[in-house]
């Protein structure tokens, strides 16, 4: 799936944020947004990812625009994956039943959990994991009804660099096996592990890497 961007532009109340992004980014592969604090990352994450309806310019998915892609609601559940800084699991269910949750089908819930090395804690409430643990559950769920593409905002700004390494490691793995990763953050390393990286600076796209 290829996911464009058309000259976007972006508003809050006065304040022009987004001022003309246009992008193609192939929803295979690790593509990594990066930038300062304030550059705009978040927004343009959120507008490609269908959770922000820009000011002006379009996104489209395989050529269609949101409006085409049918019951959007379906779309989501069925092609996209979410990461958010805070893992927003819910602490009154184990970390196996947020991720059973957001499940279509319950087969791959064990070798997922598995297979991003939280296979043991399934039954651990979120309070008793550590942060990175934590966020490993949240990728769990972004991953386990096989989305196209996982938009993460954020993923490792409650992590210590071992740990933040680790997700990075993760979504390099995945994306190798057929899962798209779109990924914001501030962190310059996630770039070592990125196959395209879009440098954002003060709304614009600064600079495209490969
Ligand atoms: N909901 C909002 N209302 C008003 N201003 C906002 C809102 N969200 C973000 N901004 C402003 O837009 C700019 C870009 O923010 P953001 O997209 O969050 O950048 P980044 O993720 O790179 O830090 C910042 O100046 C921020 O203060
Ligand atoms: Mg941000």
């Amino acid at each position: 799936m290829k996911i464009e961007a058309h000259a976007l532009e972006h508003y809050y109340g006065a304040e022009h944020i987004l001022r003309g992004v246009d992008l193609s980014i192939p929803s295979s592969g690790f593509t990594a947004i990066i930038g300062e604090s304030g550059s705009g990352k978040t927004t343009l994450l959120s507008i490609l990812s269908t959770l922000l309806q820009p000011t002006g310019g379009t996104v489209t998915y395989d050529g269609k625009a949101l409006a085409e892609l049918g019951n959007i609601d379906l779309f989501r559940r069925r092609n996209i994956g979410f990461v958010f800084q805070f893992h927003y699991l819910i602490s009154y269910l184990s970390l196996r039943e947020n991720v059973a949750l957001a499940a279509l089908a319950p087969e791959g819930i064990d070798p997922l959990m598995e297979r991003l090395g939280i296979g043991r804690l399934g039954s651990r409430y979120s309070d008793e994991v550590s942060g990175g643990e934590r966020q490993r559950a949240a990728i769990a769920r972004a991953l386990i009804n096989h989305p196209s593409v996982v938009f993460a905002d954020e993923p490792t700004g409650n992590l210590d660099t071992k740990n933040a390494l680790g997700v990075y490691e993760l979504f390099r793995e995945f994306s190798n096996s057929g899962t798209g990763f779109i990924v914001a953050s501030h962190d310059k390393k996630i770039a070592d592990f990125a196959d395209t990286i879009i440098e954002m600076e003060d709304g614009i796209v600064k600079k495209i890497h490969h």
